[in-house]
């Protein structure tokens, strides 16, 4: 386990990692971050492009947050990224966001530009190019039935969905107000005249039997955003018998194994995929905002799977 660096490390003038060899000039911002697997993939990017900078893990607790990113560039940082809870506080401390960081609501990725903080977000981005590359379709011809629309992953996911005006996207909630406001936030994208046959292309449903059932008719690709099924003792999220073999199913939970959700829909005959390809990709796509250049995606994939 690599070692974990403070926020007041970096708030404090960052010499500490000026002084490793190679000095570290990326990393991950979170709280918790020690279970963070991208300084594994990205270390190994930095080595294979030539870089002679390191990617740490910086425990930053929401008070400092504001504090600690405008503290990377005194710091010689190149950028970070940044996972739960700080994606939103992170929006909030940049000089400037991408359009899908602004509409999701969230940054991911930080880049420095002079004394400037830009805000992206490779989330959404990072799903699409896992999609296309576990299933070999697009995001925008597909009908999607995404699981949790209500927390910070679900959102990101709808709004990239939104802004690929992909066929079709049922929101399915716990609490069904959460994704009404979603719903209606995006609603914009889905006003075509493009036919899908007699079937709204937006909507909203809670997580009961019978209107799965009857969304699922109408779709071709279900995404988990929630984080149930992490155990394998969980309760199934939806029941097993609605999963059929013409679905795909992503879960963005990445547990060792697979979820419960995926050995249901594996079970069903439904093609599978996990967390760990949108993982790789959004962190890919990191690399590609802070150098400008094609990730060595395969030497990043590599060391991910060497250790998942
Ligand atoms: P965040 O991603 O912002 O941390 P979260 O509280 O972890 O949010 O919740 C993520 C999503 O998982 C939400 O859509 C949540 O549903 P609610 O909006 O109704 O809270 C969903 N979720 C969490 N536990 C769930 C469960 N046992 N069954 C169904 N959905 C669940």
């Amino acid at each position: 386990m690599s070692e974990v660096y403070s926020a007041d490390d970096l708030i404090g003038g960052g010499e500490i990692f000026s002084r490793l060899e190679p000095p570290a000039r990326l990393g991950v911002f979170g709280d918790p971050v020690e279970h963070s697997k991208s300084p594994l993939f990205q270390n190994a990017a930095l080595k294979a492009a030539g870089v002679k900078a390191q990617y740490v893990k910086i425990h930053v607790p929401r008070e400092k947050a504001s504090a600690a990113f405008r503290a990377l560039p005194d710091a010689g940082f190149i950028g970070t990224n940044v996972t739960l809870p700080l994606k939103a506080e992170a929006l909030a401390s940049v000089d400037e966001a991408d359009e899908y960081a602004r509409r999701s609501g969230s940054v991911n990725t930080l880049a420095v530009q002079g004394e400037k903080l830009l805000g992206f977000n490779t989330d959404g981005p990072g799903l699409m190019r896992a999609i296309r590359e576990e299933f070999f379709v697009d995001l925008r011809d597909l009908r999607v039935v995404l699981l949790g629309a209500g927390g910070g992953a679900g959102r990101a996911i709808a709004v990239q969905c939104a802004m690929e005006s992909c066929e079709r996207l049922v929101l399915v909630n716990r609490t069904l107000d959460k994704a009404r406001a979603l719903a209606a936030e995006l609603a914009p994208s889905f006003r075509s005249d493009r036919l899908v046959g007699p079937i709204e292309r937006l909507q909203v449903i809670g997580f009961e039997e019978d209107a799965l059932r009857e969304q699922l008719a109408h779709a071709d690709l279900v995404i988990n955003a929630t984080s149930v099924g992490m155990q394998r003792t969980d309760a199934p999220l939806i029941p097993p018998s609605l999963f059929t073999p013409n679905l795909m199913v992503y879960d963005t939970v990445y547990a060792a194994g697979r979820s419960r959700l995926l050995e249901d829909a594996a079970a069903a005959g439904a093609r599978c995929a996990s967390g760990l390809s949108m993982l790789l990709h959004q962190g890919a796509l990191s690399f590609e905002i802070w150098f400008n250049r094609p990730a060595p995606l395969e030497v990043m994939r590599k060391a991910l799977l060497e250790n998942s």
